[in-house]
């Protein structure tokens, strides 16, 4: 039988640095420009790596996670901007489908189709996000997002009552910082709720190699104008903290 082996992605080096102090018996390998970190969490074995930016960089981490480290299943956290109305900063989404945006072969193939795999949407298996919705659910419940975040940062980003969602998610190599791309995004996928830019390619290769894997991203942004701005406070103040929460609900 394969041993339990967790890989957790994260997309900001500053979450990764939240999540690596959770590990006990850690060790470091470095290889290819990326440092990933080998230990325990409450006993399961994990390997904790920053995924780099964008759909190459991060497909190239978790390939290198799944060859090399033999991870059985995966947890990829991060940050996205909002798509849907719905959305507030400080939310959070797991995904339940995921496209690349920007993947674009026509007229041989259907717009945002994936070559030779004929799918244009890609699913986590559905316990995986499943189970993992009814953990976050429990510190939505019980308010531990807000009791992480100091209230002059509950104020500066209007967080007041995070909530988290089921959804599509959207990748692509671009960040959105105005409405004109953000509503053309969403006349084209009218159901996605987030966009940021690694989940679909992760996703890709996790169905290529038959591994389970979630991807769990927390509203930094609006996707438009004020993105540049509130992206790089919010990642300090408050992506980090809710890295660490999330991880200690998904592995006990
Ligand atoms: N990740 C976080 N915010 C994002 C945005 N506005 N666009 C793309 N990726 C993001």
């Amino acid at each position: 039988m394969k041993i339990k082996r967790i890989g957790i992605l994260g997309a900001m080096p500053e979450e990764i640095n939240g999540i690596v102090l959770l590990l006990e018996n850690k060790q470091e390998i470095v290889k290819g420009m990326r440092t990933y970190y080998i230990g325990t969490i409450n006993e399961i074995e994990v390997v904790v790596v920053f995924s780099r930016w964008g759909k190459v960089a991060s497909a190239t981490t978790v390939t290198h996670l799944i060859v090399e480290f033999n991870i059985t299943q995966l947890y990829f956290i991060g940050v996205a901007g909002a798509i849907s109305q719905e959305l507030n900063i400080g939310d959070i989404v797991i995904a339940n489908s995921l496209v690349q945006h920007d993947m674009d072969a026509r007229p041989i193939m259907r717009q945002f189709e994936i070559p030779l795999l004929s799918k244009t949407f890609l699913y986590p298996p559905s316990k995986i996000y499943k189970d993992a919705y009814s953990s976050i659910k429990e510190l939505e419940t019980s308010g531990q997002f807000l009791d992480v975040i100091s209230i002059q940062n509950q104020e500066k980003f209007l967080i007041s009552n995070p909530r988290v969602f089921v959804g599509q998610v959207a990748s692509g190599d671009k960040f959105f910082s105005n409405t004109s791309d953000k509503n053309l995004l969403l006349n084209l996928l009218p159901d996605v709720l987030c966009v940021e830019m690694e989940g679909a390619a992760v996703a890709q290769v996790c169905f290529e190699y038959d591994i389970p894997f979630v991807v769990i991203r927390t509203i930094s942004d609006a996707a438009n104008e004020t993105s540049p701005v509130d992206f790089k406070e919010f990642i300090v103040e408050v992506a980090l903290k809710y890295g660490i929460e999330i991880i200690r609900k998904l592995i006990k």
